[in-house]
């Protein structure tokens, strides 16, 4: 018995050598390994065997079929790599995949450009803090607690102190607070307000930018703001300066660009004046200044603020502020 068994499994092991394809790899486990396999059926003749014969020979045959079990195995394994994994050829001068790359929000790009306009002139950037206290938000602005200004910004409270910034102007008394003047800053950043429509979203980005020194006036104010325009929308593009009012700059003044989509001639966009407002400035209010302990009859000095969504919509013809924050990829892929 003991030699029948031995035999079975080198005819096996010499199948299994010449087996070259999944298919006769099959046959051999049905021959050999299956239900009605030859091991199987040779581990039942041993049940015919002398009672002292049996524990030994049991033994052998189960070394056997585990030494199969093992061997099948492997040719398993080695025919399907052969056959899955590696292709017959490999055409090694296929042009490869493009890997998918990444860009930045069309929010971060102009962000950054306008950063690198103001930056080449001269303007440092600092960054201040979202969750804000009402006194640089408000009241150091010139800004009261009773002020009607403070109507025009539908503010997120956090407590009676504590707001998330309307804008980024509270900028503006944290460096003059921290640094004797001259002071010359941008700062970029978001802001929060109570609103949401076509034009308006509970969160956005605005860049503040101040300039104080002694003999600062109008005239540099509008020197730069032209240059930042012209940089920003091409050398053609005209700009005005509209009076307004701001608590903390005096004079005040909105800046108009000429309308981008219509050139002036009027369409929906502008609604028909020609003009699109993009920031908000002034000559800083010497009541500012007292709240920062600088001397008003030394220095002066220049804020404006623009909206970066605003200027994103006008740069590329977008009409509605939402898709900046829908992660809708078709839109963002554009930029
Ligand atoms: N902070 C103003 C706003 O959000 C914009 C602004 C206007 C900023 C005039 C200034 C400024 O620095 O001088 O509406």
């Amino acid at each position: 018995m003991l030699e029948k068994l031995i035999e079975l499994e080198k005819c096996a092991l010499q199948e299994l050598e010449s087996v070259e394809n999944l298919d006769s790899l099959e046959k051999f486990r049905v021959t050999y390994l299956g239900k009605k396999g030859m091991v199987l059926s040779a581990m039942k003749a041993l049940r015919e065997l002398p009672a002292q014969e049996r524990p030994k020979a049991g033994q052998l045959a189960n070394q056997i079929k585990d030494q199969l079990l093992k061997r099948f195995e492997e040719k398993r394994e080695s025919l399907g790599s052969k056959n899955s994994r590696a292709p017959a050829f490999l055409d090694v001068t296929l042009s490869g995949r493009e890997p998918a790359r990444g860009r930045f929000h069309p929010i971060t790009q102009v962000l950054e450009e306008i950063c690198h306009i103001f930056e080449r002139m001269g303007f440092r950037i600092v960054k201040g803090p979202n969750v804000e206290l009402d006194y640089y938000n408000f009241e150091a602005l010139n800004i009261p607690k009773d002020h009607p200004a403070r109507d025009m910004q539908d503010t997120f409270y956090i407590s009676d102190n504590v707001v998330l910034r309307t804008q980024t102007s509270p900028m503006q008394v944290r460096v003059m607070e921290n640094q004797p003047p001259p002071v010359s800053i941008i700062s970029p950043g978001k802001v929060y307000r109570r609103d949401s429509d076509v034009s308006h979203t509970p969160m956005f980005h605005q860049v503040e930018g101040l300039l104080v020194d002694k003999g600062i006036t109008l005239g540099d104010l509008k020197g730069t703001l032209t240059a930042f325009v012209h940089q920003m929308f091409g050398r053609d593009t005209g700009l005005r300066f509209r009076p307004s009012f701001f608590p903390f700059t005096e004079p005040s003044a909105e800046v108009d660009i000429q309308c981008v989509i219509c050139l002036g001639k009027g369409c929906r966009t502008c609604s028909n004046t020609g003009w699109l407002e993009i920031l908000g400035s002034g000559m800083v209010d010497p009541e500012v200044y007292r709240f920062v302990g600088y001397d008003s009859e030394i220095y002066s000095g220049f804020a404006f603020g623009l909206g970066i969504e605003r200027i994103a919509m006008l740069k590329y013809g977008i009409d509605d502020i939402q898709h900046f924050f829908k992660n809708d990829m078709r839109f963002l892929r554009q930029f």
